[in-house]
Formats: structure tokens, sequence, C-alpha cells
């Protein structure tokens, strides 16, 4: 391609770190769309015939086709997409493939691909992300009144629902949505045009490209246009944050499908067996997303510390930029659509979440209330009260709903038969009614307003 200024061939080692065709074939679409946008402003422009333009846009065809099915000759010493594209569409139709790069440069074309392979994920997460909470909502809607211990510490603290747990969840997908939407507004403005670094004397029309590629509005420093990445690096810290909540959630499945716990299983589809032991029902896939966080996160550290320091404008650097967003955003894909697959698979096992969310006293904070609300009790004076009788309720191995009235008063004499109300692990989840709280009039509250919002 640039033969003019080379008389020999470049080193195999010059190569062999020069070349990138293997992985940023992927953005062949983008690359294409984006070439036959430029071309159709070129010719609107007068910059290059109609003739031309409309070689340029069947050739370009015909080079997607054979990129899809596979018969595309991929050249590395073509180093990249963009030459490949270029050096087959002058196979295909001649001296017009040579006007197509005309007011523009490989640094503002890759800037663009790049730009709409990172804008198609975005719309990709949302609409995983979406289908991930529509899983939730379906076992909130099932399990809204289904009692479960919630945890602090991960020790029992206080009965929830498990509607409730799975709600939570939905809410985090919900900022993560929002931040991936943040994050494509902002970075959907056009490179394209900027071409090497200062613009182009030629009279391109950015706007139109802009419009062509569905951007918001051309990018107003060219400088800017080809050095930025931190599109990518933005879309990256949110595909990091996304990733924990998956990993949270992920952990969350294989503490609950042990053997200790039993409080969901999941299907054949969603687990694996061993090797050696034939009892073995393992959570891989929760195991597995729980684990795709740390490749997501490596690639914002990798790609983060790739740009620091480059200077203005485009320095090869950049090429680097690629494969660790290809990496994490594929991670991020099935690891979405794997949880989705998760959730929407597990039983939750009602009897072994109820008989735990009444274990460990984790009424004691209903008794201490009760004792706030019906004798007046300064609050920290009931903490202690309620303290002593979790001491004896643990001394007779009772739970407190199981306590005989008399050894409750030898306590506090004034406790009355009323107090039974409160120690089940229904009654104190029924009793939470704040606004977001457990209790099962307000899960169903919250699921109704994500079914209208999720259609
Ligand atoms: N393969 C290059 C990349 O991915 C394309 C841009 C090349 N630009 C240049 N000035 N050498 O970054």
């Amino acid at each position: 391609m640039w033969g003019g200024r080379f008389s020999a061939q470049p080193g195999a080692l010059m190569q062999a770190i020069n070349v990138c065709i293997d992985y940023d074939q992927k953005l062949a679409p983008q690359d294409i769309r984006g070439s036959k946008a430029h071309a159709s402003m070129l010719a609107a422009q007068k910059i290059i015939t109609e003739e031309d333009c409309l070689a340029i846009h069947k050739g370009l065809d015909e080079i997607l086709e054979e990129i899809e099915s596979g018969t595309f000759p991929f050249k590395p010493e073509l180093e990249d997409i963009h030459l490949n594209v270029e050096n087959r569409l002058k196979e295909k139709i001649g001296d017009a493939a040579g006007r197509l790069h005309t007011g523009r440069s490989r640094n503002d074309q890759v800037a663009t691909d790049f730009r709409l392979w990172v804008r198609d994920y975005l719309d990709l997460f949302d609409a995983l992300l979406i289908n991930l909470q529509s899983a939730l909502l379906g076992q909130a809607d099932q399990h809204a009144d289904t009692i479960m211990p919630g945890f602090t510490h991960l020790q029992s603290a206080q009965p929830v629902t498990f509607g409730h747990h799975m709600m939570a969840y939905l809410e985090m997908f919900a900022r993560d949505r929002s931040r991936f939407a943040d994050c494509r507004q902002r970075m959907n403005e056009s490179p394209l045009g900027a071409a090497a670094l200062a613009g182009t004397p030629y009279p391109i029309d950015r706007d139109a490209t802009t419009k062509a590629l569905e951007f918001d509005r051309p990018m107003a420093n060219s400088l800017d246009a080809v050095s930025a990445r931190d599109f990518a690096l933005e879309a990256l810290a949110a595909a990091s944050i996304c990733a924990t909540h998956l990993s949270r959630l992920s952990e969350e499945i294989v503490i609950w499908t042990s053997a200790q716990f039993q409080f969901i299983s999941l299907s054949d589809e969603f687990t694996t067996g061993s090797s050696i032991m034939p009892q073995k029902r393992n959570p891989d896939a929760a195991e597995l997303v729980r684990a795709k966080v740390g490749r997501i996160v490596g690639a914002l550290t990798s790609l983060t510390i790739v740009m620091k320091g480059l200077p203005l404008a485009y320095s090869k650097d950049m090429q680097e930029d690629k494969e660790p967003v290809f990496d994490a955003f594929e991670a991020l894909e099935l690891g979405l659509a794997a949880m989705a697959g998760m959730v929407n698979d597990m039983t939750p096992n009602k009897e072994s979440l109820a008989g735990a969310a009444g274990a460990a006293f984790s009424t004691a904070t209903d008794l201490a209330d009760w004792l706030v609300m019906s004798l007046n009790m300064p609050f920290r004076d009931a903490h202690h009260v309620t303290g002593r009788v979790v001491a004896l309720a643990e001394k007779q191995g009772k739970t407190l709903d199981k306590m005989d009235l008399a050894d409750l008063q030898s306590v506090e004499p004034h406790i009355t038969d009323d107090i039974y109300r409160v120690l089940s692990p229904l009654a104190s989840a029924n009793s939470r009614t704040s606004y977001g709280g457990t209790a099962p009039s307000e899960v169903k509250k919250q699921v109704e307003r994500w079914k209208k919002a999720l259609g």
C-alpha cells in the first residue's frame, strides 16, 4: 500500500509484530459500512464519480458476503482489515478502489469502525440485560412470599423473601443498563473525516457520514477524533461493574446449590458431573460467570495502561486497543446469557429456605421491636433483654417462637403471649412494609412496577 516510498518488503519480525488481521477482522461489517458511507459522501460532494461510487458499493457488498461465508482470502502481509478490504476491492473493481481512501486515513477509519463495534455491543448488552431482568422478575413474581434467610456477614440476619432477593439484582442490572446507555450517548460521535489527524482539504461533508452511520454529531476536533479511546475505556468500566454484579449472583448460586444450603437446585442443563465422584452436581456455569469479571477488569486495566501517556495523535500502540475489548465484551455477552439461563432454570427449595429462615434466631430483632412498641422500652434496653432471651433459647436448644411464655417472662416479666405474633419468619417479613422493604406486599408492588417498565 505504501510501495512508493519503500523498495523492500518488511522483515518477518516486523510483520509478525505488526499484523492484527487475525482479530481485527471482527471489524469487517463496521469497516464496510463506514466505507460505503464515506464513498456515498465523496460522490455526493463530487469528489469521486457516481460510477466509481456504485462500483465501490457493489465491490464492498461482495466482500462482505465473502467474509460472512468464510471465503474471503485474508492476507496477513496486509496487516489489518482495512488494507485487506481495500486490496480485495482493487482486485474486484480495479482503479476505482484507489479512490475510496480520498480524504480519509486508516486513523479515522479504525476509530470509526471500533466505535461502531462498541456501540453495537452496548445495544446488545442492553437487550441481554433486559432478558436477564425478565428472568429475575419471573422468579420474583413467583416467589414474592417465599421466605428465606437474609444475611449480613453471611450470618443469618433477618428473614427476607426470595422475590425480594431477586429484585435486588434486577435493580443492579437496571443501573448497569443506565451506565451503558450513558456511555452510548457520550460515545456516539463520528470520528470519520478527521483523516490522519489534521482534517482534509477535500470538501467533505462530515454531517452526511455522521447521519449515514447513525452518529449524533461529528467529533469537533480532528486530533481528538483519531486519538480518543475513552469511549472503549468507559464501556469497559461499565462492563466491569456489570460483571461484578454477575459475579455476586454467581457466588450466591454456588453457595445456594451446595448440600449445606440446598436453597435452590439447578437442572442438568446448567450443571456438570464429576469424572470420579458419582454423586456430584457442580454449578460450573455459575463459577465460570463468577470468574469472567477477572478478564473483564483485566481488559480495562490493559487498555488503560496502553492509553496512558500516549502523545497525540495516533500511535501504533492503539492497535492494541481491540483484543482486550473484544475478549471482555464477548465474555460479558456469554456471562449475561448464561446467567439469564440459570435464573430461569433455578428452582427454589421452599422447605429448606423456610427452615433456614427460622433458624439462628433470625426474628430476634422482631422480639426487640415488640418490646419497644408494646412496652415502650428504649431500643438499647430491648436489645439487651433480647440478647438474654437468645442466650436462654440457645441453652434450651429452641427457636424463639418455640420458647415457653414463662421462660420469656423470666427474662422480662412484662412480656405477654402477644409476642408470638411477631416471632415467626413469615410474620417478620410481613411486617417490613416500609418502602423498598421485604414484605411480600411491597415486593409485589415492585414486581408490578417492573412488569410495566420491561413491557
Ligand atoms: N491497524 C491499525 C490499528 O488497528 C490501523 C491504523 C493504522 N494507522 C497508522 N497510522 N499506521 O490501529
